[in-house]
């Protein structure tokens, strides 16, 4: 027979994004409201598991919060309890630590883990499945790089502020005849260049999946001066590269389980563009995380709840092992065993794409 539930907690993992106080919100209130469960969450990620940081949440703790970006319960990029940086003997070494969590979640007698995150704090989830812990998953990321769900949340309040930043740059593209660059963020998927770039009005959209030619933008910005629009809008995401080249390295963090950060290919572009494009001045500017903070969009809003809700469906059902997930319209859950190593990137022979191009849109390719 099932363990009665009574407790459980809450932790989010990996970088903030809008709708993870929704996602906490409506778990808190579906189980004290539903089915009387007491609720917890865990500071900082991982890391509160491991040092048994852990809060309780109430129907006050999270009013208010539905609209915020961030997280109440704190966050971190970086700690993988299964490879986790510890002191022994006066020397810092990796370990796996889990155990300690385990152990952590029975003391305090949490009966349900519910983990919201995108790859890497999934990727632990599927490990502490593994090792018998009851968890649910919940898809974070403003990259919406997951195939295991056609929509994390986050991606559309992140699409919504790169739209509105490409509108704003238009402005002062069409009053200077400039060529204005915008750098989105999305890893090694160019979600988030796509879509703000067919929403926005970009002239080229440079992603990961299709490496440009530099030739075929300065084509695009000709066409476009031929046919008497002096300016022209880019937009780039952070993991572009050329057709001879290779993705621009930003920095690396060291002990972040994905530790390459992107960041500098528009501004690498704008010189190169400089040099060869003689009439027009050129600029660029990086959204950076303002694309990731500030308060979620409505369609966020309402996917967090919806997510968050389910979460804690699956727990009363005793549906363990799972991540919750958008299939069409409707919302279920996939095994987390089919949802780590599994991304989604933009298909170059995709409806996207293809319709991009039939509208006059440049992929530089
Ligand atoms: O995965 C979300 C994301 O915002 C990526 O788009 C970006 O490459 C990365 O995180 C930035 O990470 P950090 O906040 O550590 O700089």
């Amino acid at each position: 027979m099932r363990k009665e539930i009574k407790k459980i907690a809450i932790l989010t993992g990996g970088g903030d994004c809008p709708g993870l106080n929704a996602v906490i919100r409506a778990v808190t209130r579906t189980a004290i409201l539903q089915y009387g469960y007491e609720v917890y969450g865990y500071k900082f990620g991982y890391k509160g598991l491991y040092n048994n940081d852990l809060i309780p949440l109430t129907l006050e703790t999270v009013s208010g919060i539905l609209h915020k970006g961030g997280t109440i319960l704190y966050s971190s990029n970086k700690d993988n309890l299964f490879d986790y940086l510890v002191e022994e003997n006066g020397k810092m070494v990796k370990k796996d630590v889990s155990d300690v969590a385990v152990e952590n979640l029975k003391k305090e007698g949490i009966d349900a883990l519910i983990v919201i995150g995108g790859d890497g704090t999934l990727t632990s989830a599927r490990d502490f499945a593994r090792k018998g812990v009851n968890i649910i998953g919940v898809p974070k990321t403003i990259d919406n790089d997951l195939a295991a769900t056609d929509v994390t949340f986050g991606f559309n309040t992140a699409i919504g502020v790169a739209t509105e930043a490409l509108d704003r740059l238009h402005t002062t593209a069409e009053s200077h005849h400039r060529i204005m660059l915008l750098e989105v963020m999305g890893r090694d998927a160019g979600w988030i260049a796509l879509e703000s770039g067919i929403a926005g009005s970009a002239d080229v959209i440079l992603i990961p999946e299709i490496p440009y030619d530099i030739n075929k933008i300065i084509e695009k910005v000709k066409e476009r001066e031929a046919e008497g629009k002096l300016f022209s809008i880019i937009v780039v995401a952070e993991g572009a590269k050329p057709k001879d080249g290779s993705a621009t390295v930003y920095k690396i963090v060291e002990d972040s389980p994905d530790p390459i950060r992107y960041g500098g290919v528009a501004n690498k572009l704008a010189v190169e563009l400089e040099k060869l494009v003689k009439n027009h001045e050129i600029r660029s500017t990086v959204l950076g995380h303002i694309q990731r903070g500030g308060n979620a969009s409505t369609y966020d809003r309402i996917l967090s709840t919806r997510y968050g809700v389910k979460a804690v469906e699956l727990i009363n059902e005793g549906k363990f092992g799972n991540m919750v997930c958008l299939k069409g319209s409707d919302i279920s859950y996939v095994s987390l065993e089919e949802v780590i190593g599994h991304n989604k990137y933009v298909n170059p022979n995709g409806e996207f794409v293809k319709i991009a191009k039939k509208i006059g849109i440049s992929f530089g390719d």
